[in-house]
């Protein structure tokens, strides 16, 4: 190992200030200052949740530019992009569901013990769950209410309320391939949530026997869909068990409140044909 840089290593005691480095490129020392509990004495169990909500925000990030990313590769034509960046935002939704295993070793009195210091915060408030939202197309305009007026979470979902949707992407990618996706569907207007469409349907059906390609797209935005259902599932059932029927911290009934968002797809027109194929 001659020279520390061609192989990847720093010597000790002698980076200069050009020289990349872990911690300089990650910016890890102001990662680790963002943790901060509100709680004093700081309760034990409070960086847990900062953490994992901070981790999940990442993620949300993460997700967002490769939604994003299918949205454009799907303009271009591009199924491979498209599927191989469905198939990464499907294997994130996985861990986004596996970690609230980890949001679940924390019991009900140890929640308890530093809730009150959230006052009236709440994942409802995300901004990037709402641009997740909205992105896949269920937009529900009257969401940017919950959010300060000129706020960077406001201006960015304002943005997505008037962007096409994933599904729009889709169906415009549909048309370009020569399949007759209905003018209606096409010129819709960007900021009404996707509605099932039985013509989109017929086609799909059709597209499923034929074109195998295709089929293995569906399968995987069926996939991604299905994850995110299952995050709104277990998200409704850790909340159950760690508050029980305690009102959320956001103003809402709490459980009650979440277990009406269930079951909803983003992508129905391909969960209202299966039982044909
Ligand atoms: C102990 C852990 C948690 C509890 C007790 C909890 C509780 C709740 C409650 C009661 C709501 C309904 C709104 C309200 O009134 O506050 C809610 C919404 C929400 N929470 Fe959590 N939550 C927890 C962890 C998480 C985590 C780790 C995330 C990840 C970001 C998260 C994201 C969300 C989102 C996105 C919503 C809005 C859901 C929707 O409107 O469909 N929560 N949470």
């Amino acid at each position: 190992m001659s020279n520390p840089h061609e192989s990847g290593y720093a010597t000790p005691g002698n980076a200069t200030q050009k020289s990349v480095t872990y911690a300089g490129y990650l910016r890890v020392d102001d990662l680790l200052k963002l943790q901060v509990p509100r709680s004093s004495p700081a309760e034990h169990d409070e960086m847990l949740f900062i953490v994992i909500h901070q981790v999940y925000e990442l993620w949300f990030k993460c997700l967002l530019h490769e939604l994003d990313k299918v949205c454009d590769d799907l303009r271009r034509g591009n199924l491979h992009g498209a599927m191989t960046t469905f198939k990464r935002g499907r294997t994130i939704m996985k861990t986004l569901v596996g970690q609230l295993d980890i949001l679940e070793t924390m019991t009900p009195m140890e929640f308890s013990s530093f809730r009150d210091r959230l006052e009236s915060a709440s994942g409802f408030q995300s901004a990037q769950f709402r641009e997740l939202e909205f992105l896949l197309g269920y937009k529900r305009p009257e969401y940017l209410n919950y959010f300060e007026a000129g706020s960077s979470g406001a201006v960015a979902l304002a943005r997505r309320l008037r962007s096409p949707s994933v599904w729009d992407a889709f169906l415009d990618f549909l048309a370009k391939r020569g399949h007759p996706i209905p003018c209606a569907a096409l010129e819709r207007n960007p900021e009404a949530a996707t509605e099932p469409d039985e013509q989109v349907q017929e086609i799909l059906f059709k597209l499923y026997k034929a074109e195998t390609e295709l089929s293995l797209l569906f399968e995987l935005m069926v996939d991604f869909d299905e994850g995110l259902q299952e995050w709104r599932y277990r998200h409704v059932k850790m909340v159950e068990r760690t508050i029980g029927f305690k009102p959320g911290t956001g103003g809402s009934s709490g459980a009650e409140f979440l277990r009406r968002t269930l079951f909803r797809s983003v992508f129905p027109d391909l969960w209202a044909i299966r039982h044909r194929l």
